[in-house]
């Protein structure tokens, strides 16, 4: 199994709970206070405690992305709005007539902020199968944007390999963290330039708040992304920082429970007649298994699997389990399911990311893996 960053000296999970939180110097608080206040007093123009004003900085903020950044293994963190609010400040380091190289398997959002934001005003953009290393890439490629596992299919992509490839380019290597989260995998470690989160999902896990964030190592790349934040002000607020700051403290627990349950409940669809084909790394039948077995230290939460039958049977499924919701996101502690191809992935309907309508995606939670096993059985023998 892939290795996990060991900054600082601690664990993960002391690190979790304790990066970028010492008790408040002032109080004594364990938890980091959430720091409401918009503006910082000076004690003399330009002297300051280094707070001016929130937007810019705050310390509930600073407290998150020195976390982050720690879990990560990274120099620089920089926490965001949303995810794709993260995303679009990382695209904004490209100058007109980069292209940007996208794996064609990707989050729905992603693809509708590079080809119909970017796109359309000078960004040249084309998709590829990364896990395919006998296709060309176009030479003029400045940024290869890969997630791993991907949204929905839950292919694996070798980082390093595709970083190799990158590099010789010149091209940066981004890589959306937000299925595996930093706990199972750390892109940096692997070659990666940037990482990306949508900490809306796992970090936060508690369906509560939208956020975003960016990890990197590089002086200069992560400068110039914090102007980008300031200058274009996409940032979260305090009590968002606090959430998700509260959420990332149980993520080494929650991410066990996670796993163990999908591996249930992937185990049961694998031998369920209405199912054509189950998608989880864990799988040692899953193409990406091994790639997954190498950078990642366990195979995450995110089931997807095809309904025998077709789109009508996977519409049908998904409005029959009790436990699991009907719903979009993922990561929370509560089981999800949802059909991709009329939800999460609809913008990329049409386009070379849509998604088979067959298929069903579940984000699978912490309660009792029994429980989720049964009500998927259920739904699923209501259909033969
Ligand atoms: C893999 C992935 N990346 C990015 C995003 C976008 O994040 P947000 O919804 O926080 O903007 C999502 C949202 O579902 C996602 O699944």
């Amino acid at each position: 199994m892939g290795e996990r960053s060991a900054e600082e000296g601690w664990g993960f999970e002391t690190r979790a709970v304790h990066a970028g939180q010492p008790p408040d110097a002032a109080t004594g608080a364990v938890v980091a206070p959430i720091s409401l206040s918009t503006t910082f007093a000076q004690e003399a123009v330009g002297e300051h405690k280094g707070y001016e004003y929130a937007r810019s900085g705050n310390p509930t903020r600073a407290a998150l992305e020195a976390c982050v950044a720690s879990l990560e293994g990274a120099t620089h963190g920089l926490a965001f709005a949303s995810g794709l609010a993260a995303e679009d400040n990382v695209l904004r380091l490209l100058a007109p007539g980069d292209r940007i190289l996208l794996g064609n398997d990707a989050y729905g959002g992603t693809y509708r902020l590079i080809a119909r934001v970017f796109g359309p005003v000078g960004y040249p953009w084309s998709t590829v199968d990364l896990t395919d290393r006998t296709v060309e890439w176009p030479p003029d490629t400045r940024m290869v944007w890969l997630e791993t596992p991907t949204n929905p299919l839950l292919t694996c992509i070798d980082i390093e390999a595709v970083a190799t490839r990158a590099h010789e380019l010149g091209a940066l290597v981004v890589v959306d963290n937000t299925f595996a989260t930093p706990y199972l995998q750390n892109p940096l470690v692997h070659g990666a330039d940037i990482v990306v989160h949508s900490a809306t999902k796992y970090l936060g896990g508690h369906s509560d708040v939208v956020g975003g964030f960016v990890a990197l190592d590089d002086d200069n790349l992560a400068e110039r992304i914090r102007f980008t934040q300031n200058a274009a002000g996409a940032v979260p607020s305090p009590f968002d920082c606090y959430l998700v700051q509260r959420g990332i403290k149980t993520l080494p627990l929650r991410m066990d429970r996670h796993c163990a349950n999908a591996r249930a409940v992937a185990e049961m669809l694998v031998e369920h007649p209405a199912v054509e084909r189950t998608l989880w790394p864990g799988l040692d039948t899953h193409p990406g298994h091994d790639v997954a077995k190498r950078q990642m230290h366990d195979f995450g939460g995110m089931v997807s699997f095809v309904v025998r039958g077709g789109e009508e049977r996977a519409v049908a499924l998904v409005e029959r389990t009790e436990l699991f919701t009907l719903a979009e996101s993922l990561g929370a502690v509560e089981s999800l399911i949802e059909h991709p191809a009329h939800m999460t992935h609809a913008s990329a309907a049409g386009s070379p990311l849509a998604v088979d309508p067959a298929l069903v995606r579940l984000s699978v939670g912490i309660e009792t893996a029994a429980d989720l096993v049964a009500d998927l059985q259920q739904a699923l023998d209501s259909l033969t």
